[in-house]
C-alpha cells in the first residue's frame, strides 16, 4: 500500500521540501510583481515637472560625484514634523527624471528636496567655500574648488542622450541645443528664450559672480536653486495634482 502523503513526507525529503518552498515563494513574488506590469503607470503626472536643463544635469552630476547624497536626502516624508520643516512632502513625480534617484538614506545635513530659492547664490558661494563661515556649528566639508574649476561640459549631449535612453523625454532638438542651452543658462544677459521654452522656470544667471567662466559651482547651484520649485503647490490648494 502506498505511503500516506503528509506534511511529514515533505519534511523528511529535503529535495521535495526545497522544490515546494520555491513554488510557494514564486507565488508570493508573482503576486507582487505582476500588477506592476499590468497598470499603466506607477507615477501620476504632475504639472510643472520637467526634465532637467543641461546645466542642471551637469550640476546634478557634480552633486553625485562629490557624494552630497551621503549626508543629504531629497525626500520629504509626509510626517507633520518634516512638512513643517521642509515644505510639502515629496511627490513621486518630482523624482521621476532622476536616474539614479537622490532620495538618500542618511541626513547628517538637512533634506535638500526644496532648497531651491531658500538662499541667495552669495550664501551658497560662502557656504560652499567654508560652511563654518555662515553656519558656525556646521560639520559639512568645504568645497572651495568648485567655484575655481571650469565646468567640463564637452559630454553634455551624450549625457542627455543617455538619460533619454533611460526614459527621460529629451527631444532631438533638446539634445542638439544642449551646449547652447547650458551656456545661455550660466551667462548673464544671454538669450534665454529657447532655454525657457524647453525648460520652464530654469534659473538663468551667473551664479558665482564670475562671468568670465562657467564653473562647477555655477552648475551645482543652478541645480540646487531649481530643487523643489517646479511644482506650484499654491495652485493645488483645493485640487489634486493630476495634469
Ligand atoms: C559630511 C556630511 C555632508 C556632506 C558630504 C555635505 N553636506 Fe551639506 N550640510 C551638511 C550639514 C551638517 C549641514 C547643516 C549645516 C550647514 O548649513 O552647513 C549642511 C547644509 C547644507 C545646505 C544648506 C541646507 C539648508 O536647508 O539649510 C546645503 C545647500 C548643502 N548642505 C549642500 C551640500 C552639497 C551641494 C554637498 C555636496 C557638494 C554637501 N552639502 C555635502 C553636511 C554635509
Amino acid at each position: 500500500m502506498a505511503k500516506k502523503f503528509t506534511h511529514a513526507t515533505i519534511e523528511k525529503n529535503s529535495i521535495l521540501l526545497l522544490v515546494l518552498t520555491l513554488v510557494v515563494v514564486a507565488i508570493g513574488g508573482l503576486v507582487e510583481i505582476v500588477p506592476t506590469f499590468l497598470i499603466k503607470s506607477t507615477i501620476e503626472d504632475v504639472k510643472g515637472v520637467r526634465p532637467y536643463s543641461p546645466l542642471e544635469v551637469a550640476g546634478r552630476n557634480i552633486y553625485i560625484r562629490e557624494g552630497c547624497y551621503s549626508c543629504h536626502s531629497q525626500m520629504i516624508r509626509s510626517l507633520r514634523s518634516e512638512v513643517e520643516r521642509y515644505g510639502h512632502y515629496s511627490l513621486a513625480a518630482e523624482s521621476k527624471y532622476d536616474h539614479p534617484f537622490q532620495w538618500g538614506s542618511k541626513r547628517t545635513g538637512p533634506d535638500l528636496a526644496r532648497v531651491g530659492g531658500k538662499y541667495s547664490d552669495e550664501w551658497h558661494l560662502l557656504h560652499m567655500e567654508d560652511p563654518r563661515a555662515v553656519v558656525p556649528e556646521s560639520v559639512m566639508p568645504g568645497y572651495p574648488f568648485l567655484a575655481q574649476t571650469p565646468l567640463d561640459y564637452s559630454q553634455i549631449e551624450g549625457g542627455l542622450k543617455a538619460l533619454a535612453l533611460a526614459g527621460v523625454p529629451y527631444s532631438d532638438e533638446d539634445i542638439e541645443n544642449a551646449k547652447a542651452d547650458l551656456e545661455a543658462q550660466a551667462t548673464p544677459d544671454a538669450d534665454t528664450d529657447g532655454l525657457l521654452q524647453r525648460y520652464p522656470k530654469a534659473v538663468a544667471r551667473d551664479f558665482d559672480g564670475n562671468p568670465a567662466m562657467i564653473s562647477e559651482f555655477d552648475a551645482l547651484v543652478a541645480y540646487m536653486q531649481m530643487l523643489g520649485t517646479l511644482v506650484d503647490f499654491n495652485a493645488y490648494e483645493n485640487a489634486d495634482f493630476k495634469q
